[in-house]
Order: structure tokens, then sequence, then C-alpha cells
């Protein structure tokens, strides 16, 4: 698209604003976290998971609330191609579930933080990595990550990136916390065609 938004703003008139954006994922992802049944037009949770590839031992390891409320939009692993004591970082984790399973794959030498713009996405998963040694959660946005710079060996994002108001702070602080030679691994919703005003200026639509 070649009409850009100046940082923190929306580039179309109407559309709501990046702060009132945020706050409606949030609340959306709130709800998502109690239940995330009927909130998305793509199946969710373990049977999902299984269609998309996830090794049923993986899904076994984790606990069964966590993986009910998997809602991501792909399966990053084969490309990730995680190797032992990798730092990996996951970009709007919600409940975890690719944190335990890159957990598993960089092994107790590795390292998994997963961050999240809504709290109470990360309070189950939270609770499950106590038996989780390597893993961690922080609440924090994509576009201002906690980090020191050339922090990770891979990131990933699974359904997270549609949802950023800006995406170019959101990318270039993904590269910045990576080190050089890093991975960008994202599984993600790309829209190709016009958006028409009505669903621009939809909080609903934004925030889904
Ligand atoms: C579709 S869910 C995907 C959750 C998780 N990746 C999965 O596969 O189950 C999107 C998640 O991104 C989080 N999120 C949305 N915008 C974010 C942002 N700017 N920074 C960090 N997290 C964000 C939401 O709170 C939500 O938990």
């Amino acid at each position: 698209m070649s009409r850009r938004p100046e940082p923190g703003r929306c580039a179309e008139k109407g559309t709501p604003s990046a702060d009132s954006l945020r706050r409606a994922i949030r609340a959306r992802y709130t709800d998502v976290a109690a239940d995330p049944r009927g909130h998305f037009s793509y199946p969710v949770g373990r049977r999902s998971a299984r269609r998309l590839g996830y090794r049923p031992a993986w899904l076994e390891s984790i606990p069964r609330d966590l993986v009910a409320r998997f809602v991501g939009v792909g399966n990053p692993f084969p490309a990730a191609r995680i190797r032992p004591g990798e730092r990996v970082l996951d970009v709007g984790c919600g409940c975890g579930l690719d944190v335990f399973v890159a957990a598993r794959l960089a092994g107790p030498r590795g390292s998994v933080v997963g961050v999240d713009l809504t709290p109470a996405m990360l309070a189950r998963p939270r609770r499950a990595a106590r038996r989780f040694p390597t893993a961690s959660f922080l609440t924090a946005r994509a576009e201002k990550l906690p980090f020191p710079d050339a922090s990770f060996d891979l990131v990933l994002s699974n359904g997270v990136l549609n949802l950023c108001p800006d995406k170019d702070a959101a990318f270039r602080e993904l590269r910045r916390v990576l080190r050089p030679g890093g991975r960008l691994v994202s599984a993600d919703l790309l829209v190709t065609d016009d958006i028409p005003a009505r669903t621009l200026a939809s909080l609903d639509a934004w925030s889904t």
C-alpha cells in the first residue's frame, strides 16, 4: 500500500486510532482467553493444531487448556528449524502453545520468551511455565519490545502482525532484537484486495 501512516497513526480518514485499536484488541483477546470459541472464522484449538501439522507428541506435553486456546493461523515450525540451544522470541504468543513447542525443540540450553499485548492471555501459560524452566512470558507489544538489540536467534509470530496497527514499527523491532543472520518466521493473514472504508473504520474488523 502506498499511503503510509505517521508512526502511531492510521492511514485512512475514519480509521480508528492506534490506541483505540489496541484497546479493542486487548478486550477481544481477554474474552478469547476465557473462551476462544465463537471468535474466529477459522478453526482453533487442538483440531486446528493437528490439521496444521503440529505433532501429537508436542500437544500431549502441553496442558489441554492451553492447546484449546491455540488460535494461530499456521504452523511455523517446519520453516523455523529450531536448533538446540537457540534463543527464541514468540511475539503475540497468546496462550503459549508455540512457546512450549519451541522450548521443547530448543532443549535445556535454549530459551524461549513469549510476549503478548493482552495480560489475560498470559495468565494460564505463566502457571504452566513452572513445568518448562526455559520458557517465560512478558506483557509487551510488538512495536516496542523490552529487549536489547540482537537478543534472539529466531523470532516467531503466529496470527499477530495483521493485528498491529503500526506494522513498520513492529518489523523494525523484530529486526532490532534479532541477531545479525537471525530468522523471522511468521504465519499470518495477508489482505491483497482493497478494503472498503466501512471495514477500515470497524474496530471489530481490525481486532479479529
Ligand atoms: C490470533 S492471536 C494468536 C495467538 C498465538 N500466537 C497463537 O498462535 O495461539 C493474536 C495474539 O496477538 C496478540 N497481539 C495483538 N496485537 C499485538 C501487538 N501489537 N503486540 C503483541 N501482541 C499482540 C493478541 O493479544 C493475541 O494474543
